[in-house]
């Protein structure tokens, strides 16, 4: 198949539009990471998405709406949920509520429960609203690798197994959603993102994080959410991630750099002039900044061949809990505390 990748543009969001229609898979820009996506009512058009990205079947997919009303007969929607549409839709919250018999099984791994979302970028708005559906989407990269957060990263990894990808430019955000469990009593945070424990529980009351947010599964423990099992956001390379104080973290880092044959370094932008000519690059300078720019660094550092990288992590609070969620499945848990 010749994969097309287009400008995001009227006429090619209407094009989407009309392939999504049609049951295609069609990749797309939001605000957090590129999503691939499909008529999240049809089965057939699922199923496409889970062979695009070969991810396991029962790993479920997040469906996308331009506004609430889209939800109506799909899940029932609580007050609480409400109160968290309210404060933080359209943006990066993924909220999962008891889906009905119109979604499929398929689209939710057979799950009693769907997830939500109404993304805020305006192509993905644009797109939803063009093509009237309800759209699944999981990140559009390959099942292991880095989220893409570029139409780059979507085409590296789609080339040949989708017919269309729409070109929005860098993603903002740079990690995935917030994923939320409202089925149970308090609402409980599956996935870190942007949204925060603390943002959601200044609206909603109360706000649990779940135990596996920040360390692996136990040996026969169940995944609370299905994708935190599966090996994820990995780089090529073996990774290590430092926290603490960082002139110790520069002297662990050049250490273990100069022993090994081919590292690379990913640092605060502070850090950054202490590595003289050895190969380091920057992970900004907020945990916000880190968010953008990590997924990106984890692909480039799959460019360059690199065998070892050496991260420096964030404390994992506010923004920075989904950035060291992301980096500590990166490194296979492996965090050094300096
Ligand atoms: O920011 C995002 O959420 C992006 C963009 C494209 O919207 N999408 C995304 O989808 O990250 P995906 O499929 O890569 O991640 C969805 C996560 C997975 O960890 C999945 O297991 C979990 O949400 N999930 C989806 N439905 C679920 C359900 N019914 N119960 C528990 N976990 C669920
Ligand atoms: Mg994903």
């Amino acid at each position: 198949m010749n994969t097309l990748c287009l400008p995001a543009q009227e006429e090619n969001i209407a094009l989407a539009a009309r392939l999504l229609r049609q049951g295609q898979v069609v990749a797309f820009p939001t605000e957090t990471v590129y999503g691939l996506g499909a008529d999240a009512l049809d089965s057939a058009a699922v199923r496409a998405i889970f062979a695009a990205k070969e991810r396991p079947a029962d790993n479920p997919l997040i469906v996308h709406v331009a506004e609430r009303s889209q939800l109506d007969g799909l899940c029932e929607v609580t007050e609480t949920a409400k109160s968290l549409m309210d404060a933080f839709w359209p943006g990066p919250l993924t909220l999962l509520l008891k889906k009905t018999d119109r979604v499929p099984a398929v689209t939710t791994a057979g799950l009693p429960s769907v997830a939500v979302r109404c993304p805020r970028h305006p192509v993905a708005q644009r797109l939803l609203q063009a093509c009237g559906l309800p759209i699944a989407a999981p990140s559009a990269n390959r099942s292991g690798r880095p989220s893409p957060t570029s139409a780059a990263h979507v085409y590296e990894d789609m080339r040949g197994r989708i017919p269309l990808i729409l070109d929005g430019g860098d993603c903002q955000v740079g990690v995935e959603s917030t994923v939320l469990d409202l089925t149970g009593g308090a609402p409980c945070v599956l996935r870190p993102g942007a949204v925060t424990p603390e943002m959601i529980a200044a609206a909603a009351g109360e706000c649990a994080v779940a135990s596996s947010v920040m360390r692996p599964l136990r040996e026969g423990e169940s995944a609370p959410s299905p994708g935190m099992k599966h090996r994820h956001y990995a780089p090529k390379a073996r990774m290590t991630v430092f926290v603490g104080d960082d002139e110790k973290t520069a002297a662990e880092m050049i250490r273990r750099y100069d022993e090994a044959a081919n590292a690379a370094i990913l640092c605060h932008g502070a850090l950054l002039p202490r590595f003289g000519g050895r190969r380091a690059y920057s992970l900004g300078d907020t945990p916000l900044e880190t968010a953008h720019v990590l997924f990106q660094r984890l692909r480039e550092m799959d460019g360059l061949g690199v065998s070892l990288i050496l991260a420096q992590g964030r404390k994992a609070e506010g923004e920075g809990l989904a950035v060291m969620n992301r980096m500590a499945r990166a490194a296979a848990f492996d965090i050094v505390e300096l």
